[in-house]
Formats: C-alpha cells, sequence, structure tokens
C-alpha cells in the first residue's frame, strides 16, 4: 500500500508517520515539499505520484487567526482539497481528507450524524465545509470528520492543560462546550487499517463518502481537562468551570460540538475506544516525554 500524504509535522500526519511501518509506504509532504496555497504544485504531486491513495492531514488549522486570514484559510482548506480531488479524479485514486465539528452551529440537543445539516460559525467551519464539499464531488473521496484531537504529538489541548496545571494555581476551563475527543493514534490506525479497502474499491462503494469518526462518549472542555491533569502528579492547578460566555475566542465555536461515529462503525466495522482511556494513555506519554516535546 503506497500512500502520498500531505502534511508531516502537524499531528494527525506524526501519528500516520508512526503507524506506517510495516503497514504503508507514506510518502510524507511538508509545506517545504508542496504549499496548500499553491494548486498547481498540489496537482502535479499527485500526477507524478506512484501511490494507491492520496490522505490529507495538512490545513490551516488556527480556528482564531483564521477569521483575520480568510484567505490562506480559505486556499488551504477549500482550494487545496479541491485541487487534490481534481487532480485524484484525473488518475481514479481515492482522496482521504479531515474535517471538523465546526462544520455544526452546535445548536442541536444530540451528537451531529453525517445528514444533520452543517451551519458553520466561523471562518475556519465555512472553509473547511467547502473543502469536504470539493473532495465529496470525487466519486472516490472520504471525508472524517473529527473533533477536539489529541495524540502525543505537537500542539493539543490535553498538552496545554498539562503545561497550564503545572504553571498556574488556578485553571478556568469552559464547562458547558461539549465533543468527542479523537485520538490522532487512533485515527491513524483507522485509515491505514481501511486503506487497502479505499484502494480496492469501486465507485459506488459505501466505504466511499462521508464519516464521523471520534473516540467513544461526548465530554466537556473541563472535565477532558480534568481527565488530563489527573494523571499528573506534578499538576498545582484548581480546576474551575467557567461558562463559554465568559471565555470569548475570535472564531465563534459550537457549544455542542459531538459527533456520532455510527457509521464508520457500521460500514468498517470500527470500535471506538472511550475518550477516557485514550486521554489518559497520551497524557501519561506527553508527562513521560516533556510536556515541552
Ligand atoms: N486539531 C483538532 O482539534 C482538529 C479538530 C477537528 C478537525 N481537525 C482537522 O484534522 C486535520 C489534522 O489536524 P491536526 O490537528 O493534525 O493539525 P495540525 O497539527 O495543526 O497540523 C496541520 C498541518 O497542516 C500543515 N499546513 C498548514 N498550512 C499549510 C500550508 N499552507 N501548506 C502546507 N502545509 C500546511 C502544517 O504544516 P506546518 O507545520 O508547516 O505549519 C501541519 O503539518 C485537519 O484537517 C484539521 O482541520 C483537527
Amino acid at each position: 500500500m503506497r500512500i502520498l500524504q500531505f502534511g508531516a509535522t502537524g499531528q494527525v500526519s506524526r501519528a500516520m508517520i508512526a503507524g506506517a511501518p510495516g503497514r504503508a509506504i507514506l510518502t510524507p509532504l511538508s509545506r517545504a515539499d508542496v504549499d496548500l496555497a499553491d494548486e498547481a504544485a498540489i496537482e502535479a504531486a499527485i500526477a507524478a505520484a506512484d501511490c494507491d491513495l492520496v490522505v490529507n492531514c495538512a490545513a490551516f488549522t488556527l480556528v482564531d487567526k483564521a477569521e483575520a486570514e480568510p484567505e490562506a484559510a480559505r486556499a488551504a482548506n477549500a482550494l487545496a482539497p479541491a485541487a487534490m480531488a481534481r487532480a485524484c479524479a484525473r488518475r481514479g485514486l481515492p482522496l482521504v481528507h479531515l474535517s471538523t465539528d465546526c462544520v455544526f452551529d452546535g445548536t442541536l440537543d444530540r451528537a451531529y450524524r453525517e445528514d444533520d445539516a452543517p451551519n458553520p460559525l466561523s471562518v475556519y467551519g465555512a472553509t473547511k465545509l467547502d473543502g469536504e464539499t470539493a473532495v465529496l464531488a470525487w466519486e472516490k473521496g472520504v471525508v472524517l470528520r473529527v473533533s477536539w484531537v489529541f495524540s502525543r504529538f505537537g500542539r493539543n489541548f490535553i498538552r496545554t492543560m498539562l503545561q497550564l496545571g503545572r504553571a498556574r494555581d488556578e485553571l478556568r476551563v469552559v464547562a458547558d462546550q461539549y465533543g468527542c475527543p479523537t485520538d490522532a493514534v487512533a485515527l491513524a490506525d483507522f485509515i491505514l487499517g481501511a486503506a487497502p479497502r479505499w484502494a480496492g474499491a469501486a465507485p459506488g462503494d459505501a466505504a466511499f463518502g462521508l464519516f464521523h469518526f471520534t473516540n467513544a462518549g461526548a465530554t466537556s472542555r473541563h472535565d477532558l481537562a480534568a481527565a488530563a491533569l489527573r494523571q499528573d502528579p506534578l499538576t498545582r492547578a484548581r480546576l474551575s468551570p467557567i461558562a463559554k460566555r465568559d471565555f470569548p475566542e475570535p472564531a465563534a465555536r459550537p457549544l455542542n460540538g459531538a459527533l456520532d461515529s455510527g457509521r464508520v462503525s457500521a460500514v468498517f466495522g470500527w470500535q471506538a475506544e472511550p475518550w477516557a482511556s485514550a486521554v489518559a494513555r497520551a497524557a501519561d506519554q506527553i508527562i513521560a516525554e516533556g510536556l515541552d516535546a
């Protein structure tokens, strides 16, 4: 299985690189190899690649910064995946792309399913939704919507909470915003495991299309922070719950971003691990490797 991967330095990219040996020959492309702003370079990379599948782990992921830089966010999150889809369609290659719970407005009182109507609240969410649409226009396109991604790799909420937990006496964390944490390592494991199926499937196969992919269960930001801090004997911060309205950010986020991952279980037989054990394991790894790694 040969996979061309956009993204080499991000959380999911690094989890894919770590998980690939023995399962796939991965060619990760960094920003220096191909900038997402360069549609021609994206198309040329796919045209020249010796691969069975293309996976896009790269994106403009700075949700607040996207409000100030909508054109850069649009280039990376909407125009780049559209170029990937065009180039993959020319060669008949399946394309796996990652998206976000931020395509929803969060007003639903249950976990979102794939057929619920999106209504993004932010530039990030709107540009990611346009990227989804472009990828799904290719009949061998796959979009995996994930949320609250964490891992031992790179920047994420778990690492930030662990750092602040040692630096502060009190941590005020939003308790009325809900989501389903997603372990980047499990996501990489799923993609690598499903890759042969995508590579061998014909258009119309249920393996193509839109899927939600998270760990099992939903939680609040506050309880997610508590689960991480519980693992750290050196934490000293007391956690205080606050309301989202008391923690304003430049970009609006869904108060309920919980995703229902039933479809990925039904189509691929994927058994999601409960979020709490996966978070505890990632927190242990981050603590063991050093919080600044
Ligand atoms: N993190 C989350 O909580 C979360 C939640 C929902 C959905 N997602 C989605 O999941 C996917 C993976 O997220 P992640 O957490 O792994 O992201 P990440 O750690 O922020 O990594 C983003 C990657 O994209 C690359 N990139 C950004 N702009 C680029 C450009 N113009 N040209 C080339 N490469 C560029 C970055 O490269 P540099 O290192 O060079 O900047 C980095 O490798 C994304 O599609 C994201 O939208 C993430």
